[in-house]
């Protein structure tokens, strides 16, 4: 099979790190041009300096998502490297941990800013490129948390619950610019944020191992397990689906139980 992305180019946000590197990662060894955006200098180079030594093509912009000139920016660079876009995939996110009664206004605005107002910048200035481009793809990452809740998270539960309502409003004003908006909503990611996210609960081996007891799949995701679902819906793989979301979390969600392990108490992954 050829590759997916050959020829086409994409605007990731969050590419330094995480979830969105694996996704710049792996949407550049299936063909794309990559735009990385971050606020990251440092890590935003060295992703895509490795993209370049793996054969790919990638240029990197450092830009806050919450900030219209900064997106706008780094979207025209983006075309400007590429000379066309097809592909935005919202990913950039932080988190803020405390109740609600102890945020300051400003940390509420802030999480609101880059986690979703990003969305609304990014597809603003990059729907004329899309559109030029014949099909367009918006891939926004919301979370487990974008469908139940999650403890003392409120702003990041409400932004990532609201993420997946702006993706089905994207999807139906833009469906007849050829474009499809979709959203992923991965569960427990080993990721930077993740492991920064669990050094509060003490040595982050021994909470994760907690929390992976509540996964029926038993480990945590890796980036490019999300990243191939960003993939899916950034191709025709997945014509026909527009304005929905695919959970990737390892059976997370569909457990009711705390201890959700096999029947006879082994791991599903240890018969592979
Ligand atoms: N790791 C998980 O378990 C998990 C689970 C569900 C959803 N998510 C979501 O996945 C996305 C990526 O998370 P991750 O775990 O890879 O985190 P990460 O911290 O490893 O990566 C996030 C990246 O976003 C960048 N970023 C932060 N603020 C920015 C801003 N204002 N402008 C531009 N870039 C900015 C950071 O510098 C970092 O490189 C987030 O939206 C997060 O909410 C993660």
């Amino acid at each position: 099979m050829g590759r997916r992305l050959e020829g086409r180019a994409a605007w990731i946000s969050g590419a330094a790190s995480g979830i969105g590197e694996g996704v710049a990662r792996r949407f550049a060894a299936e063909g794309a041009g990559v735009a990385l955006v971050d606020v990251d200098r440092d890590r935003l180079d060295a992703v895509r300096r490795s993209i370049e030594e793996a054969g790919g093509r990638a240029v990197a912009t450092v830009a806050d998502v919450a900030s219209e000139r900064a997106v706008r920016g780094s979207i025209d660079a983006a075309v400007a490297a590429f000379g066309r876009l097809d592909v935005l995939v919202n990913c950039a996110g932080i988190v803020h941990i405390g109740p609600l009664h102890e945020y300051d206004e400003a940390d509420w605005d802030r999480l609101m800013g880059v986690n979703l107002k990003s969305i609304f910048l990014s597809v603003k200035h990059g729907l004329p490129h899309l559109r030029r481009a014949g099909r367009g793809y918006v891939v926004n990452v919301g979370s487990i948390s974008s469908l139940v809740g999650q403890a003392a998270t409120p702003a990041y539960t409400a932004s990532k619950s609201a993420v997946l309502g702006l993706t089905r409003s994207i999807a139906l004003d833009y469906a007849a610019d050829g474009l499809r908006c979709n959203c992923i909503c991965p569960g427990i990611t080993d990721t930077p944020m993740l492991r920064h996210h669990l050094a509060k609960d003490g040595d982050p081996d021994v909470a994760l191992a907690n929390r992976l007891r509540r996964v029926p799949l038993r480990v945590a995701l890796t980036p490019d397990d999300v990243a191939r679902a960003a993939l899916y819906f950034s191709c025709e793989d997945s014509a026909g689906v527009t304005g929905t979301s695919l959970v990737v979390d390892g059976g997370y969600l569909a457990a009711a139980e705390w201890d959700s392990c096999g029947t006879d108490g082994t791991n599903p992954r240890d018969a592979r």
